[in-house]
């Protein structure tokens, strides 16, 4: 597209051997830069991507490369103004091959880099032989995902780099160098004399290191974490004057820090994490560092008080530090993340703390913090993020709901304080929001749910929350963790209708000790509803039956008989089941009569077999039931008959048999109650019995032993699979629901509400759960 100036030049046979056909090269020139293009070096380049095996959709890089295309555009290859490559490979997937051996060919190549690229095994001797190097990049994180990580064995890293004088940067991380501490830093000191940046991380190193290094005098850049030095910091790395990175975290390193580490003036980073030693004093002179990392470490005694000019960063969390929180170390207005945590560090908070306007991260938990917390100041700290305070002695009397915390705070942990008063509101945006084991006494505002919206992880246990939960809790869709236990907490009615929760029964729930109302509608539950381990299959279901206190006056809108009908009352007065259009299968547990109180029972549109249990005669406050569209076969027991409240009946579509039972109201049931079944006879459809069977009639002297004899035939558990269902359960709620359901809440809760507006698009009237005080 007219980038390239297209001068033929030679003609290759050698091509045809690496192509199968007669190629000729172009060599060129980008007109945009004035770059060029050897045409030998593209030759190189060809042959050298014919030895290698990658995967075309992966790396895209490679598949550009070819004999008609710009060369300018060739992926990973910069071609410099002398017409020279430097050949960036990284991240380019070559599903563990093996570094090929064609890259001595490109004898003018200045930098190479091939990391991250899913290289393994041995790597090869010609790379010593690209002598003209500055630059080689062979870091892996293979052994990250499990696949080998490259090494050095034949040829060594003396081999590798004894020829490459001109390197100034060695990148080796995650190759396998296993050498001693002598062997490898000779092996450099000796080789490249004008190293810059030398990245040995993961590599398995020895220590101790060397001195043998100091040579190696231009060193600016050192890293050499996670090797296993168990040695003492070498006081020589002071030597190095233009240092400026000294990464050594875990690295197995103890002993006295060398304090003229400290002493040298361009160090910008130092992490030292995960090692042992004190802080020394001298760390106070670094005064150019931006970031210091010293955390995992055992460092004891107090910070010394620090003048860094411009720290950005202080990782300074999992050690044994005390005394007080150190007024020079809040007076940097750089700072933008400071993590003191899980230390023992004791005090107030200085309020210097608000004047650090560009604070992100506020990392104080686990420590002997004390003091009345400002929240409210907080909100001078615009762009902070997070603010971790949990596990200290902190205490704070919320009066006002909204502290104006910043709008972007999105990590709010302040469990395990002192705090009291009202529920601090959450910020705008916030995801994480721990406010438990504290004792905050109000209720929940009623409008929380405007506030925690984005909010994944919610807990407000462990306080003397009282009240009830307000509906608007419904609006935090993304929810995935809401702990509001052990708290005073009243009534509870959780909504999970309208969902895509695809679980076994909840059997945690059992544990709830306030929930009391459950829908379930329209979920993807499957499974037997019994709960392994229990004595009952309905375990919940007899808890209610026990919960006879009421409090509140609820009003549910469940789905009986097609239509929604609001109850009210649901608790102890009301009882409703709903299991309808779902996959139910299985004999309708005989259980089903021992929910006396039950006024409407809809298992309609499931795939129940067998017989209906005579024991829901005993069910004589039902008003409504619904059986229609199952399997169901056999008679209709005439016990039924003896439900004198029943004013809605509805057993269609079903395989029932024999004469309908005559008694009480049941004829007054129009014939839809009864029709299509396979052969139900007698009143009121109009089709007579045969002479021999007249329709039997209820007699309350022997229902009781018929019932007995039928409760053989019924089995304890129904299976269901997908579909609609509203169970409504009165239940007792939860007390260890962190420790012992997390898992299960974790990953219900994940769901739950999340679909919570399809059911204003379905266009049936929501399920609207409504309380109100009595
Ligand atoms: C050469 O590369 C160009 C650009 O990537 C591509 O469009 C073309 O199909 C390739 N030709 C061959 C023969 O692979
Ligand atoms: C090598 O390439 C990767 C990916 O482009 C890059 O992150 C890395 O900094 C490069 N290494 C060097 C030494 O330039
Ligand atoms: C590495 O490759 C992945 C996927 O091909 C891409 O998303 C990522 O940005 C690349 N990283 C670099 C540093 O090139
Ligand atoms: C390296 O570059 C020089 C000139 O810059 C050239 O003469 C020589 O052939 C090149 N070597 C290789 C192996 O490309
Ligand atoms: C340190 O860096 C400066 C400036 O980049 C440079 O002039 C000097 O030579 C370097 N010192 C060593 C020992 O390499
Ligand atoms: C680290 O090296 C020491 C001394 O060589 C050895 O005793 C120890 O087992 C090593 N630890 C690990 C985790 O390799
Ligand atoms: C480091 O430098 C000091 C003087 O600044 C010198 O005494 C010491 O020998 C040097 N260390 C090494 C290992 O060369
Ligand atoms: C800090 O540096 C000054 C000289 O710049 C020196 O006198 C002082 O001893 C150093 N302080 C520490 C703790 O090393
Ligand atoms: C807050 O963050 C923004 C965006 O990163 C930045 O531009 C601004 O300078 C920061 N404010 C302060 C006081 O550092
Ligand atoms: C915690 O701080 C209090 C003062 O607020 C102090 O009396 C107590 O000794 C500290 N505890 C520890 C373990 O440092
Ligand atoms: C839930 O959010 C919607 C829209 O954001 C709002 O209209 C509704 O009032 C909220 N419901 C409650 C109970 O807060
Ligand atoms: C079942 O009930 C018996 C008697 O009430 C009791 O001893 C046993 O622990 C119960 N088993 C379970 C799993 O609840």
């Amino acid at each position: 597209m007219g980038i390239l100036l297209f001068s033929w030049i030679f003609f290759m046979p050698l091509c045809s051997s690496f192509f199968g056909m007669h190629v000729a090269l172009v060599s060129g020139e980008c007109l945009s830069d004035g770059r060029v293009c050897l045409e030998d070096e593209m030759l190189l380049l060809l042959q050298l991507k014919s030895t290698l095996k990658f995967n075309a959709d992966a790396s895209n890089k490679l598949v550009s490369w070819n004999q008609s295309a710009d060369c300018c555009s060739w992926g990973g290859v910069t071609w410099d103004a002398t017409g020279h490559v430097s050949l960036n490979l990284a991240n380019n997937t070559f599903f563990s091959s093996e570094i090929p051996s064609g890259f001595d060919k490109l004898g003018n190549l200045t930098y190479l880099n091939l990391s991250k690229a899913g290289f393994s095994g041995q790597i090869p001797i010609e790379i010593s032989r690209l002598t003209r190097l500055v630059t080689i990049d062979i870091s892996s994180f293979n052994d990250l995902f499990g696949t080998p990580a490259p090494k050095l064995e034949q040829p060594n890293l003396r081999m590798l780099v004894q020829n490459l004088k001109e390197l100034r940067e060695l990148h080796l991380d995650g190759v396998d160098i296993s050498a001693q501490g002598k062997e490898w830093c000779q092996a450099l000191s000796s080789s490249v004399p004008n190293l810059r940046v030398l990245s040995l991380s993961r590599c398995f190193l020895s220590g101790p290191i060397d001195s043998s290094l100091v040579k190696l005098r231009s060193l600016s850049v050192v890293h050499l974490n996670y090797n296993n030095f168990t040695a003492p910091v070498p006081d020589f790395l002071a030597n190095f004057s233009n240092l400026t990175s000294l990464s050594l975290s875990f690295c197995r390193l103890y002993g006295t820090f060398p304090e003229n580490i400290f002493q040298v003036p361009a160090l910008q980073i130092l992490d030292l994490s995960n090692n042992h030693g004190p802080i020394p004093s001298s760390i106070a002179n670094l005064t150019r560092l931006l970031y210091l990392d010293l955390s995992s470490n055992g460092f004891t005694g107090s910070i010394p008080s620090f003048r860094f000019l411009n720290l950005l960063n202080l990782d300074l969390h999992q050690n044994l530090l005390h005394g007080d929180l150190p007024l020079s170390l809040f007076s940097h207005p750089s700072l933008q993340k400071i993590q003191l945590n899980q230390n023992q560090f004791s005090g107030s908070i200085p309020l210097s703390v608000f004047d650090l306007r560009a604070l992100r991260v506020l990392e104080l938990s686990f420590n002997n913090v004390s003091g009345t917390l400002e929240l409210s100041k907080f909100q001078e700290l615009g762009n902070l993020t997070t603010l971790s305070l949990s596990h200290n002695k902190l205490s704070i009397n919320v009066d006002k709901p909204f502290p104006n915390l910043p709008p972007y705070l999105f990590t709010l942990d302040l469990h395990s304080n002192l705090l009291r008063g009202r529920i601090p509101t959450p910020p705008q945006f916030s995801s994480y929001v721990d406010y438990s084991n504290n004792s905050f006494i109000s209720s929940i505002p009623e409008d929380i749910g405007s506030y925690i919206s984005y909010v994944i992880f919610f807990s407000l246990s462990k306080n003397n929350i009282s009240g009830i939960i307000p509906e608007s809790i419904c609006n935090a869709t993304n929810v995935q963790v809401l702990d509001l236990s052990d708290n005073a907490l009243k009534l509870e009615v959780l909504n999970l209708g309208n969902n895509r929760i695809d679980d076994k029964f909840p059997c945690w729930l059992k544990n709830m000790s306030s929930l009391r109302v459950l829908v379930l509608r329209a979920n993807r539950f499957h499974g037997p509803i019994g709960c392994p381990n229990s004595n009952s299959t309905w375990p919940m279901l007899q808890i209610i039956l026990e919960f006879s206190e009421l409090y509140y006056q609820d009003a549910v809108t469940v789905t009986s008989k097609g239509q929604e009908m609001e109850l009210v009352k649901v608790l102890t007065l009301f009882t409703s089941i709903d299991f309808s259009s779902n996959k139910f299968e299985g004999q309708i547990p005989e259980e089903m009569g021992n929910f006396i109180s039950l006024y409407v029972l809809n298992l309609s549109g499931n795939g129940f077999t067998g017989q209906i249990p005579s024991s829901m005669g005993q069910l004589r406050q039902l008003e409504s039931l619904d059986l229609s569209r199952n399997h169901l076969s056999g008679k209709i027991p005439t016990e039924l008959v003896s439900l004198t409240f029943l004013s809605v009946l509805d057993l269609s579509f079903n395989q029932l048999v024999g004469a309908i039972p005559s008694g009480n109201q049941f004829q007054t049931f129009s014939e839809a109650s009864f029709q299509v079944n396979k052969g139900l006879c007698g009143q009121p459809l109009n089709v007579n019995c045969e002479e021999d069977t007249p329709p039997p009639t209820f007699d309350d002297r022997h229902s009781a032993s018929r019932m007995e004899i039928k409760w053989e035939y019924i089995a304890p558990e129904i299976g269901f699979v997908t579909g609609l269902g509203i169970v409504i359960w009165p239940l007792v709620f939860c007390r260890r629901w962190r420790q012992c359901y997390y898992k299960r809440v974790d990953r219900i809760l994940s769901r739950i509400l999340h679909h919570q507006d399809q059911r204003a698009s379905g266009g049936r009237r929501a399920h609207r759960i409504r309380r109100r005080r009595m």
